[in-house]
């Protein structure tokens, strides 16, 4: 059987140059790799209680929903600025890239649930830290966090060192 590292598809000087960029599409493209993708990211926090699993645009939302379907638990969007109709909490982030601002309905959870995080990718932990802090004004206790590719060299780990983190695969550099 093929390993989940190999679905990966590093392109390198992408978006620019000395980045090696991991496209997480060849791993969704093929049954089995979207499978072990899903599957290898549930395994790693299976000892894990928690009540609520929360996700990011646009890349989080691919592996945060089968999980919390696969567990039968609620799934809540984290998005882009300007997209969730109701009332919502906003924070601004520094990106790898640029900054952005990402949003989440203020009724989308309630204070003292167990929040799960699945996203696809950590870098910098920028995301993931906005992503905290929006959860944790609204009440929410982040017990863990799950992606499938650490890219190391960012140090993201450190950035959210308070908090279990879960990557499928690690990559040493960025
Ligand atoms: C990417 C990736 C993570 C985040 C990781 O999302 O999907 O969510 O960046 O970077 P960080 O750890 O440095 O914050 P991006 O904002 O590019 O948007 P997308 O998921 O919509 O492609
Ligand atoms: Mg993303």
């Amino acid at each position: 059987m093929k390993q989940l590292e190999e679905y990966v598809r590093s392109i390198p000087d992408f978006p620019e140059e000395g980045i090696i960029f991991r496209d997480v599409t060849s791993v969704l493209q093929d049954a089995d790799g979207l499978q072990l993708a899903v599957d290898t990211m549930q395994d790693k926090v299976k000892d894990l209680e928690f009540d609520v699993v929360v996700g990011p645009e646009s890349r989080g939302f691919i592996f945060g929903t089968p999980i919390a379907y696969n567990l039968k638990k609620p799934f809540v969007l984290i998005r882009k600025k300007g997209k969730l109709p109701c009332e919502t909490v906003s924070i601004d982030y520094e990106l790898e890239y640029g900054t952005a601002t990402i949003e989440m309905h203020k009724d989308s959870i309630k204070p003292g649930q167990k929040i799960l995080i699945v996203d696809d990718l950590i870098a910098t932990g920028g995301t993931t830290e906005a992503m905290i802090r929006l959860i944790e004004s609204l009440g929410g206790e982040v017990v863990g966090i799950v992606v499938m590719i650490e890219l190391a060299g960012l140090k993201g780990r450190e950035r959210l060192k308070d908090y279990r983190l879960e990557s499928a695969i690690c990559y040493e550099g960025k």
